[in-house]
């Protein structure tokens, strides 16, 4: 499974950046923007971005954050990792192809993990996503944050049901026609729509290893911020 998501997401590279844009209305980068604030906020000396894709993230935290920090950024999928690096702003970026399973980091290294739009890739089963999740917890120092921006499922059962209309009915079909990939965003609307709820997420944080995993909702419950401490 993980390598078919691998593949799907060097199949999707291209114009991964203006799909999530157009799809989303924006909100992405809203929602990141603020994800990487509260990271500044911790990220000390170093701090890893996963599954950083293009590297929107990294790049935001690593301006935010200044030269104190040491921004890192992983991710499996080679095709996105060289559009990340191909950008001027990430210069100050040191990215790296690695599986979030298995990083290749010591234990206790860095100060803030962060991930946007990850968790769901990395969910293939709930086992998965809590090994990655102690993966996380082992490469963070002791009172470090992991910082998590997903989708979520709003808490009004009417919000819920038109949320997951649009996702089958706009995303799906839309992410198809202008990625010209069906398989992709055919697997990517179903991660949307059977995703865990905010408290379940931090629950399955908290099961990981974690402190306390503080979730802020975001646009009615849509997406959210869970903000764990090791
Ligand atoms: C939806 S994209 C999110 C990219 C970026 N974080 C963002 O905010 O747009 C998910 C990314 O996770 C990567 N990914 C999924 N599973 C992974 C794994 N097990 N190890 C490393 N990267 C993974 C994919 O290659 C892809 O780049």
């Amino acid at each position: 499974m993980a390598r078919g998501i691998e593949r799907i997401f060097n199949d999707i590279s291209g114009n991964y950046e203006l799909i999530n844009h157009i799809l989303t209305f924006g909100f992405d980068t809203i929602w990141r923007k603020k994800a990487a604030r509260l990271a500044s906020s911790f990220s000390g000396e170093k701090c890893l971005d996963v599954c950083t894709g293009t590297g929107e993230m990294a790049i935001m935290i690593a301006r935010l954050s200044g030269k104190k920090t040491s921004v890192f950024a992983s991710d499996f999928s080679e095709s996105m990792l060289i559009i990340a690096r191909d950008k001027p702003e990430s210069k100050s970026v040191k990215f790296v192809n690695a599986d979030s399973d298995n990083l290749p980091f010591p234990d206790n290294f860095f100060n803030c993990i962060t991930a946007s739009f990850a968790a769901r890739n990395l969910n293939t089963s709930k086992n998965h996503l809590l090994k990655s999740l102690r993966e996380f917890y082992r490469v963070l120092k002791p009172g470090g944050r992991f910082i998590n921006l997903e989708t979520s499922q709003p808490a009004s059962k009417l919000l819920k049901y038109l949320f997951q209309l649009y996702i089958r009915n706009f995303i799906k079909p839309l992410g198809q026609i202008i990625s010209s990939s069906k398989s992709a965003y055919s697997y990517l609307s179903r991660s949307i729509t059977t995703f865990y709820s905010t408290e379940e997420l931090s629950g399955i944080i908290l099961e990981a290893g974690f402190g306390d995993a503080a979730a802020k909702r975001l646009l009615l419950g849509i997406a959210a911020i869970h903000i764990a401490v090791k």
